[in-house]
């Protein structure tokens, strides 16, 4: 038996970077995980390094270098054609990222002298934890404090199995051929993000999307013009409409759907499920344990991060609130410093949330929507790409940058489509977070010529004063 003043279980960008945070704060600290990859070697990072965050923001990359060229180089000058998509080559440059960005991790425990295990943990007690390290080995764990960051899965759609040619976000990051045709249920992140990955290598896109608006979390103003450049791309998205059946096969899988149009039936190569993602907690023993868990599985817990059990903390996707990575690091950040005696809270307000399709969407803070239901007066301020020469250097004058802001001019919301929106939001997200009045950005220089100007613009535009619309 090991004894630790801190156990981390879980090595997702929640539960690597506290382990980090908590050795460097002087806590004697491990990290289990049970993640292995193809080569049954260990591969830390989590949900978000092995099949998520990175790996399609490494394929959205090519797939969008892939369409420039195709698209665009010849706008520039250029006579370059591109052959064939090797397939083997965009996967194996995915898989070299995943690996060196893992060994990454590994690298930074050792130097923090966080200690690592492989295996699935379990809790036995509120301090004890073990850990199957394979099928007959177990290693046992005591710990002053555990820190669950277990993630999520999947949610699946009743009746329907990820087998043969239906996939979820792993499979759907992993095809070894480009489908010809590809169905996705769910106009969601994972949907719109791969479904664009897979549209600009040559597939044709049909997503099925439950809810009659597009993209209810956003800005409506900026969902709508979002949904009119993915049309134009070519996504072809259903809203309000109701899947009624699916038949698998090996080689493709049949979708019959109904919507305002009626019945119909589309055949597809490959059917991807991004329906929104579940708190991980299965096997892990705390059910037995007494943890609070909300009626959607989420592990309940307080603003300090901690769960109804002393020395017990969850953070991340495993917990209620934005199923992100860097929530997830920040939540950790915030429980390794208050083992540590000191005062922490989190609070996701001013988060930034980005969608990585392109343009690029990205938001902080409040949309009018919810200022008006809650009735809370406002002001807005917006400046469009197209008026923005870095923009039309780059070749995408699509989009706007929206900032909303109380009567007062206190920054309460800022809504992004355009290039680059996922840097661009970084200063919305200083503006809401230290609630500067906007006049704060209009004193500021902002570079010329930059995407930055438009954030500067949109500002003037609040007291109608735009220079360049
Ligand atoms: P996870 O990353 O899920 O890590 C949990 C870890 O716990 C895993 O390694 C797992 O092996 C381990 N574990 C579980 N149970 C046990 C057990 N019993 N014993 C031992 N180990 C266990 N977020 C963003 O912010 N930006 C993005 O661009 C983005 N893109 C995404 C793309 C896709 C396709 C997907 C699916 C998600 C994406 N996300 C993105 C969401 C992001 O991946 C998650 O919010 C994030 O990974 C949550 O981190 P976490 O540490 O809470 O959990
Ligand atoms: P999601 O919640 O973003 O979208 C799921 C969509 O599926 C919703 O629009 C929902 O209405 C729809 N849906 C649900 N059931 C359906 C059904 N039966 N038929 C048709 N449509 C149905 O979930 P998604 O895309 O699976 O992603 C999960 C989470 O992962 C995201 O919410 C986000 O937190 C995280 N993520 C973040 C990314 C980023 O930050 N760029 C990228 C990808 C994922």
């Amino acid at each position: 038996m090991s004894n630790y003043e801190v156990a981390v279980i879980g090595a997702g960008p929640g539960g690597y970077v506290t382990a980090i945070r908590c050795a460097q704060l002087g806590l004697k600290t491990i990290c289990i995980d049970k993640w292995i990859n193809k080569e049954q070697q260990a591969s830390l990072g989590g949900t978000c390094l092995n099949v998520g965050c990175i790996p399609s923001k490494a394929l959205l990359d090519s797939s969008h270098l892939y369409e420039s060229i195709n698209k665009e180089a010849s706008e520039h000058g250029f006579s370059v054609k591109t052959g064939n998509v090797d397939i083997a080559k965009l996967q194996s440059r995915k898989n070299i990222i995943i690996e060196r960005m893992s060994k990454g991790i590994a690298g930074l425990f050792l130097k923090n002298k966080v200690d690592t295990l492989l295996g699935s943990a379990k809790l036995l007690d509120q301090h004890t934890i073990e850990v199957s390290v394979n099928d007959s080995e177990k290693e046992v764990i005591q710990a002053e404090n555990i820190i669950i960051a277990t993630g999520s899965v999947p949610v699946e759609l009743k009746q329907v199995s990820i087998e043969k040619s239906i996939v979820d976000n792993e499979g759907a990051l992993a095809f070894d051929e480009i489908p010809a045709d590809l169905g996705i249920i769910g106009a969601g992140v994972i949907g719109l993000e791969l479904g664009s990955v897979w549209r600009r290598l040559g597939a044709k896109v049909t997503i099925f999307e439950m809810s009659p608006d597009f993209l209810p979390m956003v800005d409506r103003e900026i969902a709508k013009e979002a949904f009119k450049i993915f049309k134009s791309q070519g996504l072809n998205i259903k809203l309000g409409c109701k899947v009624t059946n699916i038949e698998n096969d090996e080689d493709y899988v049949s979708v019959t759907y109904e919507d305002s149009s009626g019945e119909d039936e589309i055949e597809f190569e490959k059917l991807i499920v991004a329906v929104g993602r579940k708190p991980n907690t299965d096997q892990l023993g705390i059910h037995e344990l007494g943890i609070d868990f909300d009626n959607r599985g989420f592990i309940v817990v307080d603003e300090f991060c901690k769960t109804n059990i002393e020395n017990i903390y969850a953070i991340g996707d495993v917990t209620n609130g934005p199923m992100l990575a860097h929530r997830a690091s920040k939540d950790g950040m915030t429980v390794a410093e208050n083992i540590a005696g000191k005062n922490k809270t989190v609070n996701y307000q001013s988060i930034p949330w980005v969608m990585y399709t392109w343009p690029e969407i990205a938001w902080a803070g409040a949309t009018e929507q919810k200022l008006k239901d809650k009735n809370i007066s406002f002001k807005t301020g917006k400046f469009p790409f197209m008026a923005n020469g870095r923009a039309h250097a780059m070749n995408c004058p699509k989009g706007m940058i929206k900032i909303i802001v109380s009567d007062e001019g206190t920054v309460l919301g800022v809504h992004i489509i355009g290039p680059n929106a996922s840097e661009l939001i970084a200063a919305g997200v200083t503006a809401i977070k230290h609630q500067h009045s906007y006049t704060t950005t209009i004193d500021e220089i902002h570079a010329h010529p930059s995407l930055s100007e438009a954030f500067h613009e949109a500002a003037l535009d609040i007291e109608g004063r735009t220079i360049h619309f």
